[in-house]
């Protein structure tokens, strides 16, 4: 009886002390071991870490009791802890490809340009629509390309394809790819129906030995023009404040990114009729033709500003591609498609491009880029 109530005595002793633990006393020793070494103590107003062998945790006068106790927060050796379980094959995603490789609807463009640049031509027949001397060929392997011969007026190749080299050094991937390659003007005349044929004696630019430079351009399977020149939905969405739907995201991102494609270039000839083209719901920049040229005192660049203002904010990616424009390497690729006047007239456009984006992020920090 004596031996029971000793017992009893001593039981209820060790409860009332191990109720004095406001933690589990499980999870306690889970956790919160006694702290080992002190190296690499680093601490600061409410926080104390540890070093290697753990963490103190110090908070309010809470942490106070903890400190003397020197409790450490348990971090199990590097060797204990589990390598990550792979996911099943079945639920891994693809791995991402990283690949800045320029492509144009799906194709590499440097292999597009392989072929643009060289294969032979089987066939070379009109292209109609447009005002400027224009040919469609079709190669020996079956694929085609829209070709502007060097003429006296309406266009310019060299713009063509000085065009799609800024499109790509802007990381556009919606101009169709192009290169300079050289014709007969024979070769270009042959099979063509009398008023062209005469068309081409009278303007096309022919060297001595009967050559013609040309801007070959990938040929876009169902190209449709979108006659945006002629509808006027997407005028007042370019304005700030103006919510966009969004079902109609992507057009105006393509707008308003076309605008300033067109303002670096100083392509007026945009909305002239026939110029706003798409293909599978996307927009394609076709007929670059009429950019650079003569702009005596940036008059010409002053009057496009005008029409790049018709956007007040413009996608992100296209704002930080013209921030980041590699100039001295695009200078170097355009090499003689560009005049050293048409550069420095560009160069200005970079320029007050740049100025005015800045102008609108500081209007209107949240909505100049989208
Ligand atoms: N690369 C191309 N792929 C498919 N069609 C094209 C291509 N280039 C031009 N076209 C067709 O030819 C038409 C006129 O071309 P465009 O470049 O606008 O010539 P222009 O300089 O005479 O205005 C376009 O509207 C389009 O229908
Ligand atoms: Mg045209």
């Amino acid at each position: 009886m004596k031996f029971s109530r000793i017992f009893i005595l001593s039981f209820i002793c060790s409860l009332s002390v191990v109720g004095r633990s406001t933690s589990s006393p499980n999870v306690r020793t889970a956790y919160l071991q006694e702290s080992g070494g002190s190296t690499g103590l680093l601490q600061t107003a409410g926080l104390q870490l540890r070093g290697s062998t753990g963490m103190t945790v110090q908070l309010g006068s809470r942490s106070e009791a903890l400190l003397r106790r020197r409790p450490t927060l348990f971090v199990p050796p590097i060797s204990e802890i589990p390598p990550l379980e792979p996911s099943p094959a079945d639920l891994e995603p693809a791995p991402a490809l990283v690949d800045a490789r320029p492509r144009f609807r799906g194709e590499y463009d440097d292999e597009i340009l392989t072929k643009l640049c060289s294969l032979q031509v089987k066939s070379i027949r009109p292209l109609g629509g447009g005002s400027s001397i224009k040919l469609r060929v079709m190669f020996t392997d079956g694929s085609q390309a829209a070709v502007k011969p060097n003429q006296l007026r309406i266009t310019r190749y060299q713009a063509e394809v000085a065009a799609y080299k800024l499109a790509k050094a802007l990381g556009l991937s919606v101009v169709p790819p192009s290169c300079v390659r050289t014709f007969t003007k024979e070769a270009l005349q042959a099979n063509m129906p009398k008023d062209l044929r005469e068309r081409m004696d009278q303007e096309l630019v022919v060297d001595d030995k009967g050559n013609v430079k040309t801007a070959v351009i990938q040929w876009v399977p169902g190209l449709r023009n979108i006659k945006l020149e002629q509808a006027d939905w997407w005028r007042p969405l370019l304005k700030q404040g103006e919510p966009i739907p969004s079902g109609k995201h992507k057009r105006i991102a393509e707008i308003s990114t076309l605008l300033l494609f067109d303002y670096l270039l100083l392509n007026f000839d945009r909305w002239s009729g026939g110029n706003t083209t798409e293909a599978d719901g996307e927009m394609i920049y076709i007929d670059q033709g009429a950019s650079f040229g003569p702009d005596k005192k940036h008059g010409h660049s002053r009057l496009m500003l005008k029409t790049l203002k018709w956007s007040e904010r413009f996608p992100r990616s296209i704002a930080q591609s013209l921030f980041q424009l590699d100039l001295p390497a695009l200078r170097s690729d355009f090499g003689d498609l560009v005049s050293d006047d048409e550069w420095e007239s560009f160069l200005y456009r970079v320029e007050h491009a740049r100025a005015y984006i800045r102008t609108l992020k500081k209007q209107y920090p949240k909505e100049a880029l989208f």
